[in-house]
């Protein structure tokens, strides 16, 4: 049979919910960007991806964050998205925002890891044809490089976006003092950091802690949270033990043996306070991150068109009260992952 052209939801634009500028930049963007991690790759339902794309877009999320490795099967959550841009998205393309990074393991050998030049500009051509796409609107260093010397990493970003292959550049998880070297080389070379990313959520605040968040404001860069749910932990995907298609039970990233007894307990109290909140935990566990000043959008993954939808109703956040705050994050200060 043949597929029907997809005809993205023409109110897509319409809930009213006003996207956030990106630092000192001309970009906005949706306060939830897609992330391609986990459920996308080579054993991830075609179908479910697909409808989870469309899904997103139909509601306004314009950005979609993929990496060379993501899969499972290195490279094939930047496959599947080309598969379904091809079909779906290409007449959408300058609608959408679309991430891709290098730095972690791709291939064997001495060049397909890490900050090195070379491994840089190997690895977005190999994206873009995973992708099917001409162009990223953003490409990041996927991770701090202590053995390449940084003017390397930056000048490939510098000379990816001279050479047409990204508009933007942006850099994840560099420790703070890096990262304001960062800033300065590429803001000299007109090729502002447009975003930094690294994990914010209740549980894990390294980045307000340790200053990263600040300094990502005031060099005028936007900040993109990933993991707000802690990989599904902030939410109530555990609370009533740990489901068979879960990503705790694949045991990649996140391990069964982390979703202890305790764990579940102070999980149970916070989706207390959400649920007084009129929220679900997912709800306000993005609620929290969104209300940090100086955080454009958060970056959430999801393995249903359901978790989406929950999610999306957190967008313009509620606010907290400074009790309801304090009492949440002293809950939330007392879990281990
Ligand atoms: N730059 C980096 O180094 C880096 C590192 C990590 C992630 N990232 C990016 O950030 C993205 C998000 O990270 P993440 O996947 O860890 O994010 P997350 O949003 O913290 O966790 C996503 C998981 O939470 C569960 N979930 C989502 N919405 C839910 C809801 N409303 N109710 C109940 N459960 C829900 C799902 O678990 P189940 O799958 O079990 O259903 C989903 O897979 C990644 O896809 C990637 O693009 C970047």
């Amino acid at each position: 049979m043949i597929e029907p052209i997809y005809q993205p939801e023409p109110t897509r634009y319409d809930s009213g919910m006003e996207y956030r500028r990106c630092g000192r930049s001309g970009i906005l963007l949706h306060d939830l960007s897609l992330g391609f991690w986990h459920n996308f790759g080579e054993t991830a339902p075609l179908e479910r991806s697909k409808e989870i794309m469309r899904f997103a877009f139909d509601r306004g999320i314009t950005s979609f964050d993929l990496a060379n490795n993501y899969g499972p099967g290195y490279g094939t959550a930047e496959e599947t998205f080309g598969y379904v841009f091809d079909k779906s998205f290409r007449a959408y393309r300058d609608e959408m925002f679309v991430a891709s990074k290098a730095g972690y393991d791709m291939w064997p050998g001495p060049y397909g890891n890490w900050g090195s030049r070379k491994y840089l500009m190997a690895s977005i051509d190999q994206s873009l044809k995973r992708t099917r796409l001409d162009y990223f609107d953003v490409f990041y260093s996927h991770r701090f490089d202590p053995e390449t010397p940084l003017e390397e990493t930056l000048q490939a970003l510098v000379d990816i976006v001279r050479s047409g292959k990204a508009l933007y550049v942006g850099i994840s998880r560099w420790p703070l003092e890096a990262a304001g070297f960062a800033f300065e080389y590429l803001r000299a070379r007109d090729t502002p950091c447009l975003l930094f990313q690294d994990r914010l959520n209740l549980i894990d605040r390294r980045v307000e802690a340790d200053g990263v968040l600040d300094c990502v404001r005031k060099n005028g860069s936007g900040f993109i949270a990933f993991s707000p749910l802690a990989q599904g932990v902030l939410t109530n995907r555990y609370l009533d033990g740990i489901p068979a298609d879960s990503r705790a039970r694949q045991g990649r990233f996140l391990k069964e043996s982390q979703i202890s007894d305790d764990l579940i307990a102070l999980v149970g109290k916070l989706d207390g306070f959400a649920r007084r909140r009129g929220q679900s935990l997912a709800q306000m566990s993005l609620s929290w991150v969104l209300a940090h000043p100086g955080v454009t959008s958060v970056i959430v993954g999801c393995s249903s068109t359901a978790q989406l939808a929950d999610s999306l109703q957190a967008v313009s956040s509620k606010s907290f009260d400074s009790d309801e705050l304090r009492e949440i994050e002293e809950i939330a200060s007392r879990i281990t992952l």
